[in-house]
């Protein structure tokens, strides 16, 4: 079973970062499978590396988007992915060096991260991109 299931709900109307939130959650899946697979730290560093370089990527389509339709709110939503990447990459780190297990507790913490985000951020993002006209 998934770890996290994409739901309607997290539909924000913008097709570009739908299509890429539906493939975060798959990215998070896939190294929740790793997880539970008792892969080792390599493989696991792989899926994470694979998954830090979605989100980096996904951040900067939202980001240009925001820029493009001067959305006010650009420079508190820059913060917070520039946050999670700080985290993502410290996490990354901490795995390579053998201090820190890829756990459910962070397994849980991206998910929340993820679903309080696209919940919060990103549908208020994606108002006011509606209303420049990006869909
Ligand atoms: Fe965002
Ligand atoms: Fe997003």
């Amino acid at each position: 079973m998934a770890f996290v299931k994409w739901e309607p709900k997290f539909e924000v109307g913008v097709a570009a970062v739908d299509a890429q939130h539906r493939m975060l959650f798959e990215h998070v899946n896939a190294l929740f499978d790793a997880m539970q697979a008792g892969q080792g730290k390599d493989e696991i560093g792989k899926t994470l590396s694979f998954l830090a370089k979605y989100t980096v990527d996904h951040f900067k389509t939202e980001e240009d988007l925001m820029q493009k339709s001067a959305y006010p709110g650009y420079a508190d939503h820059k913060a917070i992915h520039d946050e999670l990447t700080r985290q993502v990459v410290e996490l990354q780190g901490k795995l390579a060096k053998g201090s820190q297990m890829l756990s459910l507790p962070v397994m849980h913490f991206l998910r929340d991260w993820l679903a309080h985000h696209i919940s919060e951020e990103d549908k208020k993002m994606a108002l006011h991109l509606n209303a420049a006209g990006i869909h």
